[in-house]
């Protein structure tokens, strides 16, 4: 049998490989998989205590938040507090960042941005959800308070990513930008051990995952793409939480899309939570992530922290193809296509 390799053996083990690595960032990922296993333990007793359900109140979105949202994000916050290496954490939960007084006189170089619980709308029925996060150093002077541009970064300049899947089982990925592992928690050590290493995203798959009860309201080149999908023979999965559908993608290829609609012309997604983060991993693996509107999503600017855009992310082979059929079917501004 070989030797379990634990995500902090792990961690510490790649620190090695750099020069002038100093610790802060292995900490820092380690407070985070502590952060996760306290969630993972409250979403695997959700359906037996009365933690389940609509909280009753709205983010600042207007969409209702609930109860295990708030959980998630108050114990990442609370983590990310204690860990001494965060000056600010910016949370899908909350209007504006926070800031985070250093501990003794440690000056902190890391800012984390998350999407603390991304599905939520299926916890009331058992389906899996899972937490994103997004790693970059300050740019502001340490000496000074955490200032909104050290959030406003574009994602090229993540440090770190990764997501947790609270699912069947419940498995940690993340990147520092040297490969990609995952890590599977074994619930009767309550470690996270490595079980995927340095994956790669297949070119292609047989998967492709879109909200097809808004095919009337997507743009045109994107309807021609998903009748493309299905003449195909293509599979439809769609879970209702990203990172659940891109976890599948990173390990049996495929496409995600979730372009503008009429009632998000922009896109659902949140850029900085969700969007950057799973890019970062994706990209990592060999894959590839765009918008609708053909930029690469780790080189969009951001101008404000809940900033939405629209995202086709997976299989490189995929992405390229769909990129042809945006650039084919997309009506010219006379209204002809090219
Ligand atoms: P969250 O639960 O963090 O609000 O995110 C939900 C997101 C994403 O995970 C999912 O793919 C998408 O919203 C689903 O949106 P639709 O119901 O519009 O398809
Ligand atoms: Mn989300
Ligand atoms: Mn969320």
């Amino acid at each position: 049998m070989n030797r379990i390799v634990t995500l902090d053996e792990f961690i510490i083990h790649q620190q090695k490989d750099f020069a002038h690595a100093t610790g802060e960032l292995t900490g820092l990922l380690r407070d985070i998989g502590v952060a996760s296993k306290i969630v993972n333990r409250e979403v695997n007793k959700a359906g037996l205590v009365n933690i389940l359900g609509v909280e009753g109140s709205e983010n600042s979105h207007g969409e209702q938040v609930q109860k295990l949202d708030m959980y998630a994000h108050d114990k990442l916050i609370e983590c990310l507090k204690n860990s001494g290496e965060v000056c600010g954490v910016a949370s899908e939960e909350e209007e504006g960042f926070i800031k985070i007084k250093s501990v003794g006189k440690k000056e902190a170089k890391y800012v984390v941005l998350f999407d603390p619980l991304d599905g939520s709308s299926n916890i009331d029925v058992n389906v899996s959800v899972g937490t994103i996060f997004s790693i970059f150093r300050r740019k502001s002077n340490s000496k000074k308070e955490v200032n909104i541009k050290d959030f406003l970064q574009k994602g090229v300049e993540q440090v770190a990513s990764g997501y947790v899947v609270y699912g069947t089982s419940t498995i940690l990925v993340y990147t520092t930008g040297q490969g990609v592992n995952g890590f599977t928690l074994d619930p009767s050590i309550g470690e996270f051990c490595l079980s995927h290493r340095d994956i790669k995203i297949p070119a292609r798959g047989n998967y492709y995952s879109v909200n097809q009860g808004y095919y009337l309201k997507f743009d045109v080149e994107m309807r021609r793409y998903i009748d493309h999908c299905s003449d195909m023979n293509l599979r439809l999965r769609y879970i209702g939480s990203m990172v659940s559908d891109i976890h599948r993608i990173l390990f049996q290829g495929g496409i995600f899309l979730y372009p503008n609609t009429r009632k998000f012309p922009k896109g659902k997604l949140r850029l900085l939570y969700e969007c950057n983060p799973l890019a970062m991993i994706v990209e990592e693996a060999g894959g590839k992530a765009i918008s609708a509107q053909l930029e690469r999503i780790l080189e969009m600017e951001p101008s404000e922290l809940h900033q939405r855009c629209t995202i086709v992310i997976g299989s490189p082979d995929m992405v390229d193809e769909l990129k042809e059929f945006i650039e084919r079917y997309k009506p010219v501004s006379n209204g002809v296509h090219k």
